[in-house]
């Protein structure tokens, strides 16, 4: 019968997958504040959208707060990942706290386009989702903001002082597609607009998502491990679905239900950029129990980028040999 549950099942992991560059940096900024400075290390919003990586800095002693006010005189203070508007910075140096900035490189580079379109006299546009810490902090670093706008039909609703004068920047982990219809609605309605095109988006994000497509080309039901606030997982997610394959976005190995594997004899396993791969090794183990599984990977773009830790961190790591 077609809706059978399988007797065995082929699951395929897309490459690459899971943490990027700046995922691992921000990470990496955490423990070694705290192995230099001690616990307790603040943390501003989550370091990265992930619940399990969260769970160990706490264990480790981080403490995660949602704003400045929540950190005591003095405290050492990390920045997540997603960056921060200029008035958390200004916050942070009037208390003289001792910040070290997780902002990823890529972010930090959106928000200098940003600053540049602004400084030219652009109003700057940014294409992104309301809500996410990323907009709001490059939005907040951006002096007189940006008008944000999400899908096509935004544009024609933005008001703009002078069609001439504008620019866009967007958010590092947009869906690629999606992006270029609207940097093209932007451009038929600003002919003289200037912006990057899609290379906001980051390469991680990038290369992701040319993996789950490829991928979902190939299995049955596709499993992205990833969290719900992760902007980039819910993009592979998406991939996925509009590919027609049903796909689910799971914050681990708990969430699977037995019920979708009816009538499934491949499925395609992705993880989104904060992911770490021990939950990638838990899911295939947990599909191996709906039916014995055999796991292969398919063969994606390799993947190079580091960044350098804040210099704060490296020096104080040479002192201490
Ligand atoms: Fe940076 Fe892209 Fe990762 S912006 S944090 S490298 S998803």
């Amino acid at each position: 019968a077609p809706d059978a549950m399988p007797t065995h099942l082929r699951v395929i992991l897309a490459s690459p997958r899971g943490f990027c560059a700046g995922v691992e940096r921000a990470i990496e900024i955490v423990e070694r504040a705290l192995e230099i400075y001690g616990p307790p290390v603040y943390v501003r919003h989550e370091i990265v959208h992930n619940k399990h990586v969260v769970e160990t800095l706490r264990n480790q002693g981080a403490v995660f707060v949602e704003e400045l006010t929540e950190v005591p005189d003095g405290a050492v203070t990390v920045f997540s990942a997603h960056g921060v508007p200029q008035a958390v910075v200004k916050e942070a140096d009037r208390r003289a706290l001792p910040v070290i900035d997780a902002t990823c490189p890529l972010v930090s580079k959106v928000h200098r386009e940003g600053q540049n379109l602004a400084r030219k006299g652009r109003e700057v546009i940014m294409i992104g989702h309301e809500g996410h810490p990323e907009v709001e902090g490059t939005r907040g670093q951006v002096p007189g903001g940006v008008h944000l706008v999400s899908q096509v039909e935004d544009v024609e609703r933005l008001q703009i002082r002078d069609p001439d004068m504008v620019g866009y920047v967007t958010q590092t982990t947009l869906s690629v597609d999606d992006t270029k219809d609207v940097i093209e609605a932007l451009k038929r309605r600003f002919p003289k607009i200037q912006g990057p095109d899609v290379k906001d988006i980051c390469y991680a994000t990038q290369n992701r998502q040319t993996a789950v497509r490829e991928l979902a080309s190939q299995v049955d039901l596709l499993l992205v491990v990833g969290a719900r606030n992760s902007s980039n997982s819910n993009r592979l997610a998406e991939i996925g679905t509009t590919m027609g394959v049903p796909s689910y976005l799971i914050d681990d190995a708990t969430m699977i239900e037995d019920a979708w594997f009816r009538g499934v004899s491949v499925v395609g396993v992705t993880a989104g950029a904060s992911a770490p791969e021990r939950l990638v090794r838990d899911l295939v183990a947990r599909i191996d129990k709906v039916a014995p599984a055999r796991a292969e990977q398919l063969q994606g773009i390799e993947e190079h980028m580091q960044f350098k830790l804040p210099r704060v961190l490296s020096d104080a790591m040479r002192e201490r040999g």
